[in-house]
């Protein structure tokens, strides 16, 4: 077996020299200061370890090529012995090669343990994977220049599944997707371009994710049959890829599929016919690949089929699948994004938020161990603002996991800077008061504060064949962080981006925070030129690129604001309005009942107000959309200043990408900020206080 291969990102002949920088993203391995070798004893002479494994030997590729490109010397790989002064592999059994009395209490599944003692640098993990994940801290530290000399930490995943969706067709495109063509598949096959797939696992696996769904959630005719011998194989030789990077292969399945695929006239998951057939199915998979992790199912949802269809409802639906896949350890996991898409815009009481909650509390309970169901992290769809989902929480006798989106649908996609990072976090820390005050969504879906069989994080990627993953370089960075967060969403989000931008760009202060500084405030800039106070959907429909406010006014899909001359908002309270409010347990109702509670910055997804309503802020409703936008503007121009400063630290080709992209928002943010400002000054008739240019 061969131990040591360059670097994969050198080899994959579709990326320009000039483009490998972006093609690296976070694992860069950019030679370290000369000073920083001599000063922090790296122990290189050798990586001793006392067997191999595929992940073993991922983590040896992975080490080698970072450490040789990183300071210049190739570590010699030894296997069974070792005495010299090096790096050490070991798993918590192995206690052979450990010093004497070396403790392994601390590790936990998945953890690691990274300890320095004389000569010697110990990377301890609780099995293969655990060992991989301390390969990966040990070079980020190194990368990022950190004192390794009588290092002794203790890591693991706070998260059971920390998962990936990758919304791929195999017609090439990604829906959503914003950074070219889908990696994993080419004319309606997978993709040969498995180098590609391999460089994915690595950035995946360095961030602690484990596991990924390979397909769109909205399946296709064609990507139907990938849970038959026609696609298997290839399937089976992706999921090796993972395998060997600690991440388990998932797929999306169609409901419908006895149907789609010819086999039977009905998909009733009530049906015996129907539950044989999809006992065979996961037979068969499993007989290709046998830790697959299990399939992801959108049901019932924006047209695609489900168990509604036959009088059942979701458990129905969920329960025959989880039964099929159980024998052979696969789970389901089940997504609540379920509401009606056929909308009366006249119609008044129906309220999209109400719907995931409508539909699954009241088979709280009913599901089997091995489904889990995955609940968007708000109400709605991944706006810019929502608050969050009440299901979460909700759901006291459930598996449960959340979804994000990486992706950057509504927020820019990907032409936009937009960190998503500060708005995962503040959903994660979310008090839910599930279990009373302290109920976390974070502890929540990790399963310490609910116990669940299956729970964890998942989150829509955002990747696709562009040389630098994900179209804007920066964008880069929410996956860095989804992954880290997933990891352990403690994390505060000055670490992770701290970490994100040395990562990719280098320890250069001057780099890092203004960098970091672009990064932290992103999400607010894009809300403050965007649609306002949590209003959502003032975007253009389908594509959903740039403004267009009444865009899905009068449509089906329930996302409508109700501005008019003297107000603007939705009104979901209880006393007055659709009710939504009321699925929140105490005090978060009464906090978003109340118009004098209701934070800022949600006030127009609970309240209809007028224009004349005073915030929190001191500003009246009309005057906060005024100044936020042209805020939101100045914002960005700062951005791009604060970037143009750092023309001589960066490599050429993704200093002008980055500028290109930046160039481009500061454009549409105007248009953005024009079209929202005329808009509500042409309703309301105010005036700005200001006196800002604002177009009649
Ligand atoms: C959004 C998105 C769709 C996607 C859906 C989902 O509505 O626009 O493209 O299929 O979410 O999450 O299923």
């Amino acid at each position: 077996m061969m131990l040591f291969e360059p670097s994969a990102s050198l080899i994959n002949d579709d990326i320009e020299k000039e483009q490998t920088s972006s093609y690296k993203a976070w694992l860069q391995y950019s030679p370290v200061k000369k000073e920083y070798i001599d000063k922090s004893r790296l122990f290189l002479e050798e990586v001793a370890l006392t067997g191999l494994s595929e992940i073993r030997t991922s983590a040896l590729n992975e080490i080698s090529q970072a450490l040789f490109s990183m300071t210049g010397t190739q570590p010699k790989i030894v296997l069974h012995g070792g005495d010299k002064a090096g790096i050490i592999f070991a798993t918590k059994d192995e206690k052979e090669i450990l010093p004497d009395g070396f403790s392994t209490d601390e590790l936990r599944p998945e953890g690691y343990i990274l300890h320095q003692e004389h000569n010697r640098m110990y990377v301890v993990g609780y099995c293969d994977k655990g060992l991989l994940y301390g390969v990966f801290h040990l070079l980020r530290l190194i990368q990022m220049e950190k004192n390794v000399s009588g290092l002794h930490l203790a890591e693991s995943p706070v998260n059971q599944l920390r998962m990936i969706n990758q919304w791929d067709n195999s017609d090439n495109s990604v829906e959503r997707g914003y950074a070219g063509e889908s990696i994993f598949y080419k004319d309606l096959g997978f993709s040969r371009n498995l180098v590609r797939i391999k460089d994915y696992a690595r950035l995946l696996a360095s961030t602690g994710i484990n596991a990924i769904s390979i397909n769109n959630v909205n399946v296709h005719q064609n990507e139907t049959d990938f849970v038959t011998e026609k696609f298997l194989p290839n399937v089976k030789k992706v999921a090796s890829i993972f395998r060997a990077y600690g991440i388990k292969t998932f797929l999306s399945a169609n409901y419908a599929s006895p149907i789609t695929t010819g086999d039977l006239d009905t998909a009733d998951p009530l049906d015996e016919d129907v539950r044989k057939w999809w006992r065979n199915t996961a037979e068969r998979i499993y007989d290709y690949i046998p830790d697959f992790g299990g399939v992801v199912v959108k049901a019932d949802s924006e047209n695609r089929p489900g168990p509604f269809t036959y009088n059942r409802n979701h458990a129905d639906g969920a329960n025959m699948l989880g039964e099929a896949f159980e024998p052979f350890g696969g789970i389901v996991i089940w997504r609540c994004f379920v509401y009606n898409c056929k909308q009366d815009w006249r119609d008044r009481e129906t309220d999209r938020a109400r719907a995931a909650y409508d539909h699954f509390m009241p088979i709280d309970g009913d599901f089997r161990e091995n489904v889990v169901l995955q609940i968007k992290n708000g109400p709605m769809d991944f706006q810019v603002r929502e608050p969050v989902s009440p299901l979460i929480g909700g759901l006291q006798r459930t598996n449960q996991m959340i979804e994000f989106q990486i992706a950057q649908e509504y927020t820019g996609q990907q032409r936009h800077l937009c960190y998503l990072i500060p708005q995962w976090k503040e959903v994660l820390n979310f008090d839910t008061y599930a279990k009373g005050k302290g109920s976390q969504v974070k502890d929540i879906v990790s399963g310490s504060l609910i116990s669940q069989t299956h729970c964890g994080i998942a989150a829509v990627s955002n990747i696709g064949n562009d040389a630098n993953w994900t179209g804007h370089t920066l964008a880069q960075a929410n996956l860095y962080g989804y992954g880290r967060l997933t990891w352990n969403p403690d994390l505060t989000t000055e670490q992770i981006t701290e970490e994100a931008v040395r990562l990719t760009f280098g320890n250069d202060r001057e780099v890092v925070e203004t960098v970091s500084e672009m990064l932290m405030g992103s999400w607010k800039t894009y809300e403050k030129y965007t649609s306002p106070l949590g209003v959502g959907w003032m975007i253009a429909p389908n594509h959903h690129y740039g403004p267009d406010i009444e865009g899905y006014e009068f449509s089906a899909w329930g996302t409508y604001h109700y501005s008019n001359r003297d107000g603007t908002g939705v009104n979901r309270t209880q006393k007055s309005g659709t009710g939504f409010t009321g699925q929140y347990l105490s005090p978060n109702y009464e906090i978003y009942e109340s118009l004098k509670s209701c934070p800022d910055e949600l006030v127009l997804f609970f309240h209809h107000v007028p224009y004349s309503h005073k915030l929190k802020s001191g500003d009246t409703v009309i005057q906060h959309i005024y100044n936020t936008h042209f805020e939101g503007v100045e914002e960005v121009e700062a951005v791009l200043a604060g970037w143009n400063r750092l023309q001589d630290k960066v490599d050429s080709y993704r200093f002008h990408h980055v500028q290109n992209r930046l160039e481009e928002q500061l454009a549409h943010s105007k248009e953005w900020r024009d079209v929202i400002n005329t808009y509500f000054y042409r309703k309301s008739g105010v005036e700005d206080v200001k006196g800002r240019k604002i177009y009649s």
